[in-house]
């Protein structure tokens, strides 16, 4: 695990420091996510970062786990976390190995984290399986797939000098095409610009798929 997380590990404290990109967006989104919360619900969060989002949403659930593989983001979290507040719980682990368990949470959450990964539709396979019923996933996805060579070009170079992470290039249709055959209706599709797509929706009301 430490290899692939060297470079989120080097990136945390500037991460933590840095502020957040187009607050605006990003606070429409805390809204709307905190709008699916009940006093009951259980969250599950990947690649949760120095856990800025868990800790915004926590105390609104019954209770919050969230996973980082980089030693250092997670230890920024848990230096965040004030128990008395906050119900979350910040875990080590790669979510690429991950097994989930099955209905078991009320939203699972994922933000810029699956154009990271390697296996992100098997991810996201387990992450709609593990949504209870009625149960919502939100995704922020950061597509590239589409975006001008050059800067293809200028991405793997930053890799080879280690100023880059592993990143997949992606687009959207593999993702909804998941989410739909897994019999989740897709409540908000919202383009926030030309490379990401914050995503809500909802396990339809039938346990027969
Ligand atoms: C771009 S940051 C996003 C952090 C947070 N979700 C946010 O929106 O601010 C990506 C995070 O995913 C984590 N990550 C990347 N690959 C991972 C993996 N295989 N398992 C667990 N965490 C991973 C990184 O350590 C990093 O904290």
């Amino acid at each position: 695990m430490k290899n692939k997380s060297a470079f989120w590990n080097r990136l945390s404290n500037h991460y933590y420091k840095s502020p957040v990109k187009r607050p605006k967006n990003y606070n429409s989104k805390l809204d709307q996510i905190s709008q699916l919360i009940r006093p009951e619900s259980s969250i599950l969060e990947l690649g949760c970062g120095t856990g800025s989002t868990a800790l915004k949403l926590s105390s609104k659930a019954y209770s919050y786990t969230a996973y980082d593989f980089s030693e250092e983001m997670i230890k920024i979290a848990n230096r965040r976390l004030d128990n008395k507040k906050n119900k979350v719980e910040f875990i080590l682990k790669d979510i690429e190995t991950l097994s989930l368990p099955y209905r078991h949470y009320d939203i699972v959450m994922a933000h810029s984290v699956l154009h990271l990964i390697e296996n992100a539709e098997d991810v996201l396979e387990s992450m709609l399986n593990a949504v209870n019923y009625k149960g919502y996933i939100v995704l922020n996805l950061i597509l590239l797939k589409d975006i001008p060579f050059p800067f293809k070009a200028l991405l793997s170079f930053a890799q080879i000098l280690r100023l880059a992470p592993y990143l997949e290039y992606q687009n959207e249709v593999d993702f909804i095409k998941i989410i739909r055959a897994k019999n989740f209706k897709v409540m908000r599709f919202w383009k926030l610009d030309k490379t990401s797509i914050f995503i809500i929706a909802q396990r339809r009301e039938s346990y027969n798929d």
